[in-house]
């Protein structure tokens, strides 16, 4: 059984159709990105499958039960950082295990977390003591720590610096790699997404659909060697003209 299932799912503001009949799935422990123009609808689907939005039609599935307008089924990291400001780092971190585990949470296993995503010695700090990229990581620590099997990352490295954001995409593949959770990775990044994902679905936009699904075949575990391989260049390539050709066909070799 599929973990995550979109059905033909469509959905529009007033008369803007956004989503035209979408379809996909993912597979249990698969790590899923989704590519896309600006405005093409990634976060308007985040929210169907969060259940912040009803679906004008079609069907959303979660491990085999439809979940249409219900929230809590996902875990789910915003394209910016929701960070409630009057708790610390710590309590910001626990709260996806509070509210979905009934008040269980594993204080040992976020710090550690914390530490690993470079931030000990802010565990008792509060959000406004924080930059920006630093915040994204906190919301995506929380991600990971909350119970549900599947998480939804919406761009959650786009604020940080090239060197910061590998180092995050590494933790990120040995974080997932230990506790094996499927993911959907929203990114406006080719190489991050080729970088580490098994599959890459590319949306073409106004109305958003599946243009083009590429599996990615370089094995696991991964690390950066393989960013300057000739193969990475040719998917890096692929997925670039497949995502220019819907702006503009010249920009494609013939
Ligand atoms: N609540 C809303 N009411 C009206 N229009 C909306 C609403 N939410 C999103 N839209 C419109 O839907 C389209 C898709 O927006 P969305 O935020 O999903 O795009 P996106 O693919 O996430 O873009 P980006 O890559 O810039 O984050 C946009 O044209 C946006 O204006
Ligand atoms: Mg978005």
């Amino acid at each position: 059984m599929n973990k995550l299932e979109i059905n033909h799912l469509t959905k529009s503001f007033g008369d803007h159709l956004v989503i035209k009949d979408l379809s996909f799935s993912i597979a249990d422990g698969e790590f899923v990105s989704i590519l896309g123009p600006s405005g093409s609808g990634k976060s308007t689907l985040f929210h169907l499958i969060g259940g912040i939005s009803h679906p004008d039609s079609g069907d959303i599935y979660v491990d085999g039960e439809k979940v249409n307008g219900k929230r809590g089924s996902i875990s789910y990291t915003p394209q910016s950082p929701s960070l409630l400001p009057w708790r610390t780092i710590l309590n910001n971190v626990l709260l996806g295990q509070e509210i979905v585990g009934k008040g269980k949470v594993d204080k040992k296993k976020a710090l550690r977390m914390i530490e690993r995503a470079g931030l000990k010695g802010y565990e008792n700090k509060y959000p406004h003591e924080l930059s920006g990229g630093m915040k994204q990581r906190v919301s995506f620590i929380r991600s990971l720590l909350s119970p549900q099997s599947i998480i939804c990352l919406d761009e959650p490295f786009s604020a940080l610096d090239e060197f910061t954001r590998l180092e995050m995409q590494k933790w990120l593949l040995s974080v997932w790699s230990e506790y094996k959770r499927s993911i959907l990775f929203v990114t406006h990044s080719i190489e991050e997404a080729i970088f580490l994902s098994d599959r890459i679905i590319v949306l073409s936009t106004k109305p958003a659909t599946v243009k083009k699904e590429f599996t990615i075949p370089f094995g696991r575990p991964r690390n950066e060697d393989i960013l300057l391989t000739e193969e990475f260049l040719q998917w890096k390539k692929s997925i670039y003209y497949e995502l220019a050709g819907q702006r503009d066909r010249s920009l494609v070799p013939k």
